[in-house]
């Protein structure tokens, strides 16, 4: 698959910006809130634990969040999964206890125009890495383990390719410093665009076709909040 509306994804790209939008205060009612809401899933595979920031557990939270989020991405739609009576959930909670693999959340739908992922750090160690490298395909773990490539991905699942690898070696500083829990010939022709490392009170707005992955500097466990968005 391919996004249909590509001239106008890219007419929307802009390079990652850090932003200052909650006060202390407000990262404090994000976080009491992740402990308040059920656990959604716990992926072994991955050693994640999500939850879904479902509205209406603390009300008043849910509207500054949206005005927040409006004053800087202007006009969006929330696009992480809708609940059983279809409302939006407003972002998605993740507590890994390993570092994510290479991989891009351009979202599942072709019709879609996937616009700006934002990234709130709730714990502070940790990074994410934004490649230079985009994709405007389905949303994909990138990866060069041959089993790995067959897997054939359910409607809301990932797919899987090996089409980033590019001919420069990467850079072996690089790979020892944030990047060990990939395998450097899974980061051929990659280069990196931003290290984001994370600092609660800051959010980190970035485009949704940026490949990239988690650092693998993790102390024990790292607890961030992700809001998916399209136009
Ligand atoms: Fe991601």
């Amino acid at each position: 698959m391919q996004h249909k509306y590509l001239d106008k994804i890219k007419s929307l790209e802009g390079p990652p910006r850090k932003v200052n939008i909650f006060s202390g205060k407000e990262i404090s009612m994000i976080q009491e809130l992740y402990t308040m809401l059920p656990e959604r899933m716990f992926n072994k595979k991955q050693n994640v634990r999500k939850k879904v920031w479902e509205q209406n557990y603390k009300k008043e939270l849910d509207e500054i969040y949206l005005n927040k989020l409006k004053e800087v991405l202007g006009d969006f739609k929330m696009d992480n999964l809708k609940s059983d009576k279809g409302e939006d959930y407003y972002g998605l909670f993740h507590e890994s206890f390993a570092p994510l693999p290479i991989h891009v959340d351009s979202g599942f739908n072709p019709d879609d125009i996937p616009y700006k992922q934002i990234v709130t750090p709730l714990a502070p160690i940790g990074d994410t890495i934004f490649f230079k490298q985009r994709w405007y395909g389905r949303s994909t773990t990138f990866t060069i383990d041959p089993d790995d490539l067959k897997f054939k991905p359910k409607a809301d699942q990932n797919d899987r390719s090996d089409k980033h690898i590019g001919n420069k070696e990467f850079d072996k500083e690089m790979h020892k410093k944030y990047l060990t829990h990939i395998d450097i010939n899974n980061l051929k022709g990659m280069e990196i665009e931003l290290i984001y490392n994370w600092k609660v009170g800051e959010s980190l707005i970035v485009d949704r076709t940026h490949i990239h992955c988690a650092s693998s500097r993790i102390d024990q466990k790292k607890l961030g909040l992700t809001t998916f968005t399209k136009k």
